[in-house]
């Protein structure tokens, strides 16, 4: 099988790539950055222009579309431009793959959502409950957020015109071996993780989702919570929901340090979910 992976030369693009790459993939990387030196995988493109997006798909049977921009609206000096422009270049860049994945006859698209939909960083309103699953209903807050909602709109879109087979894996926030080791500095600031529930998951997880998806049995469109067992907090689970969201509904027992974000849909339907922890590191 020959997949596009947009966004190919970016942090997540870079591991996919080599994960399908090890489980025998021909792969495209498809990236409007430049890349060092030569490699006849490699297209560039900017996907915000369709017949860009277009031209990069060509001769592929599936893509793993991961471009985009995540600017976060409130670290810049122009934050209402900002979010503009995060949500401009997230929007119309997803609309412009699946357009292209349809035109070439692609049957299969997965791509990177994000645990935001479901309403992080919480600044607006709390989670309506807990553990966050796909049973949450989307609330974006950022700009950034409702890019990603509108991704998944886009997906249910061309699932019911087109009847292409899409799985938005809704990633929490991405780390790996080497940021472990910042986690003391976290844990002096539990408040800190309050923004998307202590929750995280490991790069190899996310490599791994990615692939799993491209061939699970799965029609139409499909959203999957992607996260970690466990939290990042060295607090258990139960005394951060009594400090910080005293009142939430919890709608199962929890586990000493298990995590509020929940990937049992992903389990069921892409055969795992994710299984690294920083604990097992730390260990
Ligand atoms: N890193 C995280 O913690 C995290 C969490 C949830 C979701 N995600 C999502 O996962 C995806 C990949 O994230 P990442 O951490 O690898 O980001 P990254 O910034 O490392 O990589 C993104 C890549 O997309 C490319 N790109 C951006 N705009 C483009 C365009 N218009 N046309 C073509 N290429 C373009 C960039 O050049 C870059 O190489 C993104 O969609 C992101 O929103 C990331």
């Amino acid at each position: 099988m020959r997949v596009a992976v947009t966004g190919g030369l970016g942090r997540i693009g870079r591991a996919v790539v080599a994960e399908l790459a090890g489980q025998g993939f021909e792969t495209v990387q498809v990236d409007v950055a430049p890349m060092r030196g030569q490699s006849p995988g490699y297209r560039r493109a900017d996907l915000r222009e369709l017949w860009q997006a277009v031209d990069a798909l060509d001769g592929v049977n599936a893509v793993v579309h991961l471009a985009a921009t995540g600017v976060p609206d409130s670290h810049t000096l122009h934050p209402e431009l900002a979010e503009g422009a995060t949500y401009a270049a997230n929007s119309t860049s997803t609309y412009n793959v699946f357009q292209a994945a349809a035109v070439h006859g692609v049957r299969r698209v997965v791509w990177a959502s994000s645990e935001t939909v479901l309403g992080p960083p919480f600044r607006v309103g709390g989670p309506a409950q807990l553990p966050l699953d796909e049973s949450h209903p989307v609330r974006p807050e950022t700009s950034y957020a409702l890019s990603k909602a509108t991704g998944e709109a886009i997906a249910d879109h061309f699932a019911h015109r087109c009847a292409m087979t899409s799985v938005a894996l809704r990633f929490s926030v991405v780390m790996d071996q080497a940021e472990y080791a910042a986690l003391p500095a976290y844990w002096a600031e539990p408040e800190r993780g309050r923004w998307n529930l202590w929750s995280y998951v490991d790069l190899a997880d996310v490599a791994v989702s990615c692939r799993l998806a491209l061939t699970a049995d799965l029609v139409g469109a499909t959203a999957l919570t992607v996260a970690a067992p466990d939290t990042l907090s060295d607090r258990p689970t139960a005394e951060l929901l009594d400090t910080y969201f005293r009142g939430v509904r919890v709608t199962r027992p929890l586990g000493d340090f298990e995590a509020l974000q929940c990937s049992a849909k992903a389990e069921e339907l892409l055969g795992r979910r994710p299984s690294h922890s920083w604990r097992d590191s730390a260990r």
